[in-house]
């Protein structure tokens, strides 16, 4: 496969955590787009891409402003010209997490960047995931969408079980253009995530934990199954030794 035919994958989170895991797991055959707000973390993953023989452009966002969004993708189809698969990872919580600490606003947040920045990101690219013809999306959401986590939170829980909705929806009405969408719900992974937790873990609890790059193997196994293979929802935990 020659770079120009390389599938181009476009990822949000890509700066830190899962998103960038999945960046240098794909960075051997893909071109990728890297999203997300900080510019030097993103700079940093291109770099580490590079390094690893890889292509990628940083496209900074904001994943609650569609506009921005729009704007960013136009930007990847000026630089490509298609879009292939999207892997999207960025999210957000908050340590006030019961009905009893949250604010409407942080609740706004959380719901603006889980829910709100998946939807306008698939959105913007949708047209030309169509274009594509064999379309793989991975919607980075939460065992707490697969199972009641009561220590997740209020406004995490509600926007992570919706990620499930949003994928059968495509999965249901987007199949016959060939795209195909994975509902990945992880259990605890040491990223910086955590520090977002009311009790931050420890570092002998985080060595109990999922690594990044755990993830970024299993979206790789995702993007890489053939047109006809849809993963519709993959659950990842951790093994807990006595
Ligand atoms: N860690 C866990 O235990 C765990 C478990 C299950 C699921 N998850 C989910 O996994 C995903 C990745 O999280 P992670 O654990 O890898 O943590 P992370 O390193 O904190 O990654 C989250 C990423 O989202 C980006 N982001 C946050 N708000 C954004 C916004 N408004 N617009 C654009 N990008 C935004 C952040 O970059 P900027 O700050 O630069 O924008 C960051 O790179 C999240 O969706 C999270 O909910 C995490």
């Amino acid at each position: 496969m020659t770079a120009a035919e390389a599938r181009v994958t476009w990822i949000t989170g890509a700066g830190s955590g899962m998103g960038r895991a999945a960046a240098l797991a794909l960075a051997p055959d893909r071109r990728l787009a890297l999203s997300g707000r900080r510019q030097d973390v993103l700079a940093q993953t291109a770099r580490d891409v590079s390094d690893a023989g890889g292509e990628a452009i940083v496209l900074p966002f904001d994943a609650r402003d569609a506009g921005a969004v729009s704007a960013a993708r136009d930007e990847l189809l000026g630089r490509w010209g298609r879009i292939d698969e999207l892997v999207l990872a960025a999210g957000l919580n908050s340590p006030r997490r019961t009905w009893a600490t949250q604010s409407v606003d942080e609740v706004d947040q959380v719901i603006g960047t889980n829910l709100h920045g998946v939807i306008h990101v698939l959105d913007a690219a949708l047209p030309a995931l169509r274009a594509s013809g064999s379309a793989c999306v991975v919607v980075v959401s939460s065992i707490a969408a697969w199972r009641f986590s009561p220590v997740a939170g209020v406004a995490y829980s509600a926007s992570k079980r919706a990620l499930a909705a949003v994928c059968e929806t495509l999965n249901a009405q987007e199949s016959a253009a060939g795209i195909r969408v994975c509902h990945l719900c992880p259990g605890d992974v040491d990223t910086e995530f955590l520090s977002l937790r009311p009790e931050v873990p420890d570092a002998e609890a985080r060595e109990r934990m999922l690594t990044p790059a755990d993830i970024g193997r299993a979206v790789r196994f995702v993007l890489d199954a053939p047109p006809h293979v849809r993963i519709d929802e993959l659950v990842i935990s951790p093994v807990v030794r006595p």
